[in-house]
C-alpha cells in the first residue's frame, strides 16, 4: 500500500507501520524482541545498534501514532508519566510552566514533588479563561501544558485560541490528549506544538499495557525528545509496542462506540433524581458544550464528546453503596478500555493532590468518575439503574 498519508484515519491506523513481512509474507509483522544487533564491522551497523536507542517494532509504532495525531514525529515511552517527564527534561532551571488546574493527579504530583525540586516553576491556572493564561505568562514561561477535557471534571479549554496566544509569546503548547485519543481530537491540527498520551488508556484500549507517547511536527523538539528517550531510557518494550500497534487498528471503532454509549448514559443519568449532578461535554448543561462541539471532532468531522462521565451523589454513604452494588462496571483506576470502570477521583486518581485544592476545584469525595466501555449500553444502564435504585430504597 503506497501514499498512506492520503488515506483516511481508519485506513492509516491499520496500515501505517504494519507492512507484511517481505520474506514470509506474514500479515502481522514480527516483533523484534532483541536488546542488541549484530554489526558488520566497527562503525558498520545496519541502522540498529542497541534497543534503548532504536528498535524496529518501536519505530513502526511511532510512525503509526504520528500519522494518527497528524504530526511528523512520535516518541514512545514506558508510561504516560515517563512521556511527561521527558517533555520537561527539555527545560532548564528557572523555566516556568503554566498548567491546566485540574490535570490528572499523577501529573500534578510529578510537577509538584519531582520537577519543582529541579528548578522548574509551575502555575496551575484555569485554562478555560484566556485572561488568566495571559496574566500568568512571564518572560521565563516556556511551556503551557493543557489537559482538555480535564480529569475528572471534564473542563474544556480552547486549544486553537490558546495556541494563538502562546505563539505570540514563543511558548510551546503541549496537550494531554489522553481523554479524547487522536480519533476524538487532534491538537496539532488546532495549532498545538506537541501532544501527549497515556497510551495506557484509549490507545492501548484493553487495560493491559502501560505506555506513553509524545507527538510533534517540530523537528528540533522531536530531536531533543529522541535524545532524552535514548539518554534517560524510559523506553517501552518491543512487545508493548506490538500490542499498541494491534490496538490502534481498532481505535476508531472502540472510541466511537464508547462515546455513543457514554452520550446515551449521560442523558439517561440526568433523569435519575438520586444523581445530583452529571458532568458530560455532550450535555447542553455543560459550560463548554459549544466549544466541545467545535473542537472535539472525529477525523470524519463528526462531533464526539468522549467516554468519560462524572457524577455526584448526595453523600459518602450513597457513594459507598453505589460502588458496592455496581456490578458490570469494575471499581478501578484508569479509563479508555473496552470495559467500563468506575472510580472515586478524590481518593484514587487525585489522591496526591492536596485536599483543599481538590475541594476548591470541585473534586469532592462524592464525585464519581465513570469510564464507559463498549459493552451493550442497555446492560450498562441496567447495572447503573440497579445500583442507583438500591440508594433510593435505602433512603
Ligand atoms: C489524563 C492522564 N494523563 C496522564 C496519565 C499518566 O499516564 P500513565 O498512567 O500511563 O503513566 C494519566 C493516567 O491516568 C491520565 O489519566
Amino acid at each position: 500500500m503506497t501514499n498512506k498519508s492520503k488515506h483516511h484515519f481508519e485506513t492509516r491506523a491499520i496500515h501505517v507501520g504494519n507492512h507484511s513481512n517481505i520474506r514470509t509474507g506474514s500479515v502481522s509483522p514480527a516483533i523484534h524482541l532483541t536488546s542488541t544487533y549484530e554489526q558488520d564491522g566497527l562503525g558498520r551497523d545496519r541502522g540498529f545498534d542497541y534497543s534503548r536507542a532504536i528498535n524496529p517494532t518501536r519505530q513502526r509504532l511511532e510512525s503509526n501514532i504520528a500519522t494518527l495525531e497528524e504530526g511528523k514525529h512520535a516518541i514512545s515511552f514506558s508510561s504516560g508519566m515517563a512521556a511527561i517527564t521527558a517533555l520537561f527534561q527539555t527545560l532548564k532551571q528557572c523555566d516556568h510552566i503554566i498548567v491546566s488546574r485540574n490535570v490528572y493527579g499523577g501529573t500534578y504530583r510529578v510537577f509538584d514533588q519531582v520537577l519543582s525540586n529541579h528548578g522548574l516553576t509551575f502555575d496551575f491556572v484555569d485554562t478555560r479563561d484566556l485572561n488568566s493564561i495571559e496574566s500568568s505568562i512571564r518572560p521565563e514561561t516556556k511551556i503551557l501544558f493543557l489537559e482538555t477535557p480535564t480529569n475528572p471534571l471534564l473542563e474544556i479549554s480552547d486549544i486553537s485560541a490558546i495556541s494563538s496566544i502562546c505563539k505570540e509569546h514563543n511558548i510551546i503548547v503541549a496537550v494531554d490528549n489522553t481523554f479524547m485519543s487522536p480519533y476524538g481530537q487532534r491538537p496539532i491540527s488546532l495549532g498545538a506544538d506537541i501532544v501527549m498520551h497515556s497510551g495506557t488508556k484509549h490507545i492501548g484500549g484493553h487495560s493491559d499495557i502501560i505506555s506513553g507517547l509524545l507527538i510533534t511536527s517540530n523537528k528540533s523538539l522531536a530531536d531533543q525528545l529522541y535524545f532524552i528517550q535514548k539518554a534517560a531510557g524510559a523506553v517501552p518494550s518491543p512487545f508493548d509496542c506490538w500490542l499498541l500497534l494491534r490496538s490502534t487498528k481498532t481505535l476508531s471503532l472502540r472510541v466511537q462506540q464508547s462515546a455513543e454509549n457514554a452520550k446515551e448514559i449521560a442523558e439517561w443519568l440526568t433523569n435519575q433524581p438520586i444523581v445530583t449532578e452529571v458532568i458530560y461535554p455532550g450535555l447542553e448543561s455543560h459550560p463548554q458544550h459549544k466549544l466541545a462541539k467545535m473542537q472535539q471532532l472525529t477525523p470524519n468531522g463528526d462531533v464526539i464528546y468522549g467516554s468519560l462521565i462524572s457524577i455526584r451523589l448526595k453523600d459518602e454513604k450513597a457513594r459507598d453503596q453505589f460502588i458496592e452494588k455496581i456490578n458490570i462496571f469494575t471499581f478501578a483506576e484508569s479509563l479508555g478500555g473496552v470495559e467500563s470502570l468506575v472510580c472515586v477521583p478524590y481518593d484514587m486518581t487525585h489522591g496526591s493532590v492536596p485536599d483543599d485544592m481538590k475541594i476548591k476545584m470541585g473534586i469532592t469525595p462524592t464525585l464519581i468518575r465513570l469510564s464507559i466501555g463498549i459493552e451493550n449500553v442497555n446492560d450498562l444502564k441496567r447495572d447503573l439503574k440497579f445500583a442507583l435504585q438500591e440508594l433510593i430504597v435505602s433512603e
